[in-house]
């Protein structure tokens, strides 16, 4: 599916326009089942997503929310380092979805990332069924940001993980983001969502960006590429500054 790119004038545009956009597919979502299925990321995305939210909360259903995370740290919930952290303080504690609907990194295993991962895959099928009865989640919405390495979720380039094909969730004890110890949506689920977005501001993207959208290198956020879902790029000016065309 052909990917749309938005260029805001500032990165608060983006957290605005972005407002907008998960209004309309969690409406779109909620027009075909009874719930509204979103993975965040960790990094700006929370503070962003939660100022464009917050700002204008009319309209969100949020007791048909489920929310997952694209990518987690293994270290413990209240840990500084965790996403579920990050967004249960920007977001999650200002809005009534319900705790059951938070599908967190099992606590017990952050020591165990490689049960971890088949945890957190298990806690997908809870929601999406079974690895038998479906091929892989589709996701209503999937947030994703881009590292200046072009990583996203906790695909980082050249690692073995960008050539998953069978798992949903795979795990690293590698990344050069720290912390070192993660767990990780994989690219066959991003690419099975129904939206995927990536939110990237500031200009130390910049570059990367021109090499992921004018120049097609494959880098890890280039490989994101939804088979029959929308891909957006929500941009604000300074990262988009070296682009040919948005
Ligand atoms: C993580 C993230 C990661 C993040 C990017 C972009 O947990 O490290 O999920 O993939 O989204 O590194 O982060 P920024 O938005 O902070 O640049």
């Amino acid at each position: 599916m052909p990917r749309t790119v938005y260029e805001f004038p500032s990165a608060d545009a983006v957290a605005t326009g972005l407002r907008d956009l998960v209004l309309r597919a969690q409406d779109e979502a909620l027009s075909k089942h009874d719930r509204f299925t979103v993975a965040l990321s960790g990094g700006s995305l929370p503070n962003t997503l939660a100022k464009g939210l917050l700002a204008k909360p009319e309209g969100f259903r949020w007791d048909r929310w489920h929310v997952f995370y694209a990518d987690e740290r293994c270290v413990p919930l209240d840990h500084p380092e965790s996403n579920h952290r990050l967004a249960q303080t920007e977001l999650l504690s200002k809005v009534p979805i319900p705790s059951s609907q938070v599908y967190t990194l099992n606590p017990a295993l952050v020591e165990k990332p490689a049960e971890a991962a088949e945890d957190y895959q298990k806690q997908l099928m809870t929601v999406f069924a079974t690895k038998s009865t479906v091929r892989f989640p589709v996701f209503d919405l999937i947030l994703l940001g881009m590292g200046p390495d072009g990583h996203t979720c906790s695909l980082f380039p050249n690692h073995a993980l960008l050539e998953e094909s069978e798992q949903w969730v795979g795990y690293l004890t590698d990344s050069p983001k720290p912390p070192p110890t993660r767990i990780t949506l994989t690219l066959p689920v991003v690419n099975h969502a129904h939206m995927v977005v990536f939110v990237t501001t500031g200009a130390n993207k910049k570059d990367t960006l021109v090499q992921i959208l004018d120049r097609k290198e494959p880098l890890p956020a280039a490989q994101v590429n939804p088979i029959h879902g929308q891909l957006y790029w929500f941009l604000d000016e300074p990262a988009a500054s070296g682009l040919q065309t948005t």
